[in-house]
């Protein structure tokens, strides 16, 4: 009988979010310090054939839907021929990428052609100079551009992720809507994450989600909850009557979505991180090409998956122990 990927909770996990690289050519504020960041060096980066090994056992336990991610995944010369090797192991039926867009536009028909079916472009502000504040530097034509080449290739739907931060882009959020009218996309809101470094700064960048239905009532604007975009992540679905496009909202801090969990998570190093907020990893690379070490070790992450991402001390009481992540958002994927 097929071993499947079930933690202790009775969450079936049937997907992966692959970080294969830990390197970006931006700096968005919320993500990295301004200093940047050292990056791994490239003998302790998964090779593609590795990656490829890894995703076929997981395959075989019923993994079915891939995201690759990074830092930024097009950083990675030639991604497009990991996505070939993917998308043609049995059982792989959704292959994603998150991009923050600068080199996809160049390689959009390539990867498409590889067998990417979907892709989720970040992108923080509609305002060219905002943008570049945001991203410490980064184009925001070429972030266009690439959207325009996501629809050209017929990638379908197509996201957008808007980090909300309080006086940096949350007076932007009619215009984020706007778009959902007229052109067929899904624009999600996402609360800021304080993961991997002290937030004292940010706490007051927080902006509750719920300011982006009022938005939609002070518009006049009749938003209903819908559930005909396709996902596999924690996002909370809304269509504007009449729209186009739709958008999401995802609260990984107010309300958060760890009881339908489905996924597991594989760094650029090769760390199986079972949840995104605790720092428990597992070393795969050593036992890459032992079929039945690499299930074991997934299923030994599995096993000390916690239940939520509630405080520590809550854990503790149950008689576990995990301690908070130190990676930085560029160093997991999200
Ligand atoms: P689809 O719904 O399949 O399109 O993907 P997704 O929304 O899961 O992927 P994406 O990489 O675009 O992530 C959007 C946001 O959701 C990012 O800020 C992620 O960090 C966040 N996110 C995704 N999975 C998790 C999770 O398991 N826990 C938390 N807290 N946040 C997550
Ligand atoms: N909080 C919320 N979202 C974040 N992302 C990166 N860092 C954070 C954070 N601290 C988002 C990016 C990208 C996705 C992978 O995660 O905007 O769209
Ligand atoms: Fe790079 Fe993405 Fe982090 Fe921005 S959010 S610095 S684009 S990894």
């Amino acid at each position: 009988m097929q071993r499947r990927l079930i933690d202790r909770f009775g969450r079936v996990h049937d997907y992966l979010r692959i970080s294969v690289t830990d390197k970006c050519n931006l700096r968005c504020v919320y993500c990295m310090p301004e200093e940047g960041m050292e990056f791994a060096p490239d003998e302790r980066t998964l090779t593609f054939e590795e990656i490829y090994e890894v995703v076929r056992v997981l395959a075989g336990l019923g993994v079915r839907k891939l995201r690759l991610t990074g830092g930024e995944p097009l950083v990675r010369k030639n991604l497009e021929q990991l996505v070939g090797k993917l998308s043609a192991i049995p059982g792989i039926e959704d292959i994603a990428l998150t991009t923050n867009g600068i080199f996809f536009a160049g390689k959009a028909e390539q990867l498409r052609a590889a067998g990417l079916t979907r892709v989720n472009i970040s992108l923080d502000s509609l305002r060219a100079d905002r943008f570049a504040l945001i991203t410490r530097g980064g184009d925001i034509r070429k972030v266009l551009d690439s959207l325009e080449a996501a629809y050209r290739v017929g990638l379908d739907p197509i996201k957008i992720n808007v980090v909300l931060m309080r006086g940096l882009n949350d007076d932007e959020i009619d215009d984020f809507l706007k778009l959902t009218l007229e052109r067929k996309l899904h624009v999600r809101f996402i609360e800021y994450m304080p993961i991997g470094h002290d937030d004292d700064g940010w706490r007051n960048k927080y902006v509750p989600l719920s300011t982006v239905l009022e938005r939609c009532e002070a518009n006049g604007w009749r938003a209903a909850q819908s559930e005909t975009v396709y996902g596999n992540g924690p996002s909370q679905n809304y269509r504007i009557e009449g729209a186009a496009g739709a958008f999401g909202l995802i609260h990984p801090v107010s309300d958060h979505f760890c009881q339908t969990c489905n996924r597991l998570r594989l760094t650029a190093d090769g760390n199986i991180k079972p949840c995104l907020y605790w720092s428990d990893e597992f070393n795969v690379r050593p036992l890459i090409g032992d079929d039945r070490a690499v299930e074991d070790l997934f299923f030994r992450a599995l096993d000390i998956k916690p239940e939520n991402h509630e405080m520590a001390e809550a854990l503790k009481q149950q008689g576990q122990s995990h301690t908070p992540t130190i990676r930085r958002m560029s160093q997991i994927g999200g």
